[in-house]
């Protein structure tokens, strides 16, 4: 028997009039909140049976809405569920079809509950494995950087500043780098579970329910440690979302800056890595052409993820409490922001993975002589000259090379003490590109030494959070 109106709306009674359709398809959320479905019947199950333990509802009638409830999960998993975009949202689309299944009995499952609970609870679940998904994948990123900063311990490519050589620097090194992001974007999503320990389910509409329901039991059951401590805030806040999203958003800047990078090394100008074919396209007209599309379409979607942030911002600004109808506002840039960061971090993996160094290009880059500019300032350091001076004097020298086209590293001490009286060497004596690299021996930087044991420390925190990862299981489906 087709429900009537009043069974289809849950608040049927007291309208006379059916919604206009216009109304119906412009509220309608259930074109994207069908991806809480699974979440959204874990929900329903764990409510359904603490209804059942507190003499609520019957046992037969849990037992048969848990039934359907779980038929319902095989359909949605299966792609069988006919969702109807009449009936709104994924929540009144289950019980409708747990009405066509059971019968009246469907209807004691939204007692002592409110959508405003419901969605925020589903939420909740939702946002645990969205940043377990997240950390998977910058999991799987920081092992190809791990991996290919191993191959190049000793590829020396210029370090930048302001994108003008700096010093000289081990391709291992800059790599390694980007994996600090990437580890620090892998604990803002780790934190973020922290504030997802507690259940919104049993807050009611906003101010839980006369009837005797229970919270603990519903919220254990599905994970959390315990119900909210405030009815009101569990209905009204998204802050949880908006945590996830800017997590993202920092990630995606962060997965910006190496596509950035991976366009500019591309290209002729710098010729430092070549694009694997399966991560690069061509041009319709240019044969010549091997594009980084990969690289800068992951570039572009850092907008919209942050985009997307912003979005949610400004739709909780001066929301007076507790539950509006703006916060069904929260899942499309939520669930687009979650999706857009798991396909960047996937295809940069993979771009990184399969890309060609040009080491002798990155070499002849490093060897420009300048870049010991700053070591030549600091032979006059250990001769006691303050910084300040020995920078001046250096200044000096490397203008007179630029002017005479000489090379640093030619230059003879009688010709250095032209500059400045301290200089005990010829600049050739002073200067290599072994040394520079190597005296930096301090934590953090990029001698020899000291990146093998970053490389040492990286394999072990990956280790850590692959096994971190393995413990904290993602939901199964119903
Ligand atoms: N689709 C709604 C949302 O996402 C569910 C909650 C509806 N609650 C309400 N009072 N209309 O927020």
């Amino acid at each position: 028997m087709p429900p009537t109106d009043a069974q289809r709306k849950p608040w049927g009674g007291r309208f006379s009039e059916a919604t206009d359709p216009r109304v119906e398809a412009f509220s309608a959320s259930i074109g994207f909140d069908r991806a809480l479905a699974r979440y959204d019947l874990r929900v329903s199950v764990a409510h359904a049976q603490m209804l059942g333990a507190s003499g609520l509802v019957s046992e037969d009638e849990t037992a048969r809405i848990v039934a359907g409830l779980r038929e319902i999960g095989g359909e949605i998993e299966s792609g069988a569920f006919p969702f109807d975009p009449a009936l709104e949202d994924i929540h009144m689309n289950i019980e409708a079809r747990l009405r066509e299944k059971i019968g009246d009995d469907a209807g004691h499952l939204h007692t002592g509950r409110s959508r405003n609970d419901q969605v925020a609870t589903d939420l909740a679940l939702y946002l645990r494995d969205a940043a377990h998904a997240a950390r998977t994948g910058l999991l799987e990123l920081r092992r190809v950087l791990f991996q290919r900063a191993g191959e190049h311990l000793d590829t020396l490519l210029p370090g930048y500043t302001h994108l003008q050589r700096a010093q000289p620097v081990r391709l291992a090194h800059h790599w390694l780098a980007f994996e600090q992001m990437f580890m620090r974007d892998g604990e803002r999503f780790r934190d973020l579970t922290k504030r997802l320990a507690h259940s919104p389910l049993g807050a009611g509409a906003l101010a839980g329910t006369t009837l005797p329901i229970e919270r603990e039991s519903p919220a254990r059951e599905l994970g959390f440690a315990a119900p909210t401590a405030n009815s009101m805030d569990a209905v009204a806040s998204r802050d949880t979302a908006l945590e996830f999203m800017s997590a993202a958003a920092i990630c995606m800047i962060h997965l910006s800056r190496l596509a950035e990078e991976l366009v500019l090394w591309s290209s002729s100008e710098f010729g430092f890595i070549e694009l694997a074919d399966a991560y690069a396209t061509g041009s319709s007209l240019m044969p010549q052409k091997k594009n980084p599309d990969v690289p800068e379409l992951v570039r572009a979607k850092s907008g919209r993820v942050v985009g997307n942030l912003v979005t949610l911002l400004t739709v909780m600004k001066a929301l007076p409490l507790s539950y509006n109808r703006d916060l069904q506002e929260d899942k499309e840039p939520l669930f687009d922001s979650a999706a857009t960061l798991g396909a960047c971090l996937e295809v940069m993996a993979g771009a990184l993975a399969t890309l060609r160094v040009n080491a002798e290009q990155m070499a002849r880059a490093a060897d420009d002589p300048l870049l010991l500019a700053t070591d030549l300032a600091e032979a006059l350091v250990r001769r006691a000259l303050p910084f300040r001076e020995a920078h001046e004097v250096v200044g000096r020298v490397v203008a007179h090379c630029l002017e005479s086209g000489r090379d640093l590293r030619e230059l003879r001490q009688s010709e250095l003490q032209a500059f400045h009286p301290a200089f005990d060497k010829d600049a050739s004596q002073l200067l290599s590109l072994e040394h520079t690299l190597d005296a930096r021996a301090q934590p953090g930087g990029p001698a020899r030494a000291r990146v093998e044991e970053a490389l040492t420390a990286v394999r072990a925190a990956l280790a850590r959070e692959a096994e971190a990862l393995a413990k904290a299981p993602t939901a199964e489906p119903l």
